[in-house]
């Protein structure tokens, strides 16, 4: 979070292709396949109450008892990141959607970023709730032919998005298994959401992005400098279980290299006074041919 901007887990298992090109605005965008929580409901969501006689009809019968061990084994399987952000979504998005107003630092790296960027989709990875960062994208320029696109695997996160920002696009899906062609896309935003997972699992994050884009397409993230882990246990009252890491700025370049990319600056800033006290890193980098 910008405070939360906490952690992931390694990307979770990879959900199968999808079947047809889904998304209007780029070639090869395919549907995300649906991800075993997206049957589960959100929490919070109401579930229209059974009569007992019903319920007891129904537990007894084969179907119920199926869709039961579908849905406890999807909680178990749960990724405890993405079921953070389905948790404190609006909250979230409460607290960060207006944060580039005084984020100037922040500012100006995304108005680079969007000048370097050719003409194509831009993606958001890890938009969150609030959609903000692609947003702040979209409306610099809106002359050029950039459709931004906000994608996060907490389907709730995803569904507010659209609701705050329904000029933009957003999908739920996996930053580890991006549900775009290979090149499809001119730029990637990657705001803390490369923050969750170990160095491992963060090269195969960042192979991914490489992977949807074009040869000099540009990639800009942010993430916590440091080292080591902080694990969260609650954000404003609500449970979470979210482990951030932070990143090493020459260890964090050196991967973004390893995926594919030219490196074309590494920087550090001390955070904002009403931010979590962590030095945040920015890393601007080309896609290379
Ligand atoms: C700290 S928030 C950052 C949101 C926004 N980019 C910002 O800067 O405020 C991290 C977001 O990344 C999402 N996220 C984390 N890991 C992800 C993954 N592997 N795939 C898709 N979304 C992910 C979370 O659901 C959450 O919404």
């Amino acid at each position: 979070m910008g405070g939360l901007e906490g952690p992931p887990k390694p990307p979770t298992e990879a959900r199968g292709a999808p079947a047809k090109p889904w998304h209007p605005s780029i070639p090869g965008h395919r549907r995300a396949p649906k991800p075993p929580m997206a049957a589960r409901g959100a929490p919070g969501e109401a579930v229209a109450p059974l009569d007992s006689g019903t319920a007891r009809r129904s537990r007894s019968t084969p179907r119920f008892r199926g869709r039961f061990a579908v849905v406890a084994l999807s909680i178990l399987m749960m990724d405890p990141v993405r079921a953070a952000f389905d948790r404190i979504a609006e909250q979230y998005a409460a607290d960060f959607a207006d944060e580039l107003a005084r984020k100037p630092w922040d500012v100006e790296r995304l108005r680079r970023f969007a000048a370097a960027c050719p003409p194509g989709p831009v993606l958001d990875v890890g938009c969150g709730a609030a959609g903000h960062i692609g947003r702040f994208v979209a409306e610099l320029d809106t002359r050029v032919d950039r459709p931004v696109i906000g994608v996060d695997f907490s389907e709730r996160s995803a569904a507010l998005a659209r609701r705050l920002n329904p000029a933009l696009s957003f999908v739920a899906g996996d930053v580890g298994a991006l549900p775009f062609a290979g090149g499809a896309c001119a730029g990637i935003l990657a705001f803390y959401s490369l923050i969750y997972a170990g160095d491992e699992a963060t090269a195969a994050l960042l192979a991914e992005l490489r992977r949807v884009l074009r040869d000099g397409g540009r990639l800009l993230a942010a993430v916590h400098a440091g080292a080591g882990a902080q694990r969260f246990t609650e954000y404003k009252g609500a449970a979470i279980d979210v482990e951030l890491h932070h990143r090493r700025p020459q260890v964090f370049a050196a991967q973004v290299r390893q995926a594919g990319f030219v490196v074309e600056a590494v920087e550090v800033r001390p955070p904002y006074a009403f931010e979590h006290a962590t030095e945040r890193l920015y890393v601007a980098a080309r896609a290379s041919s």
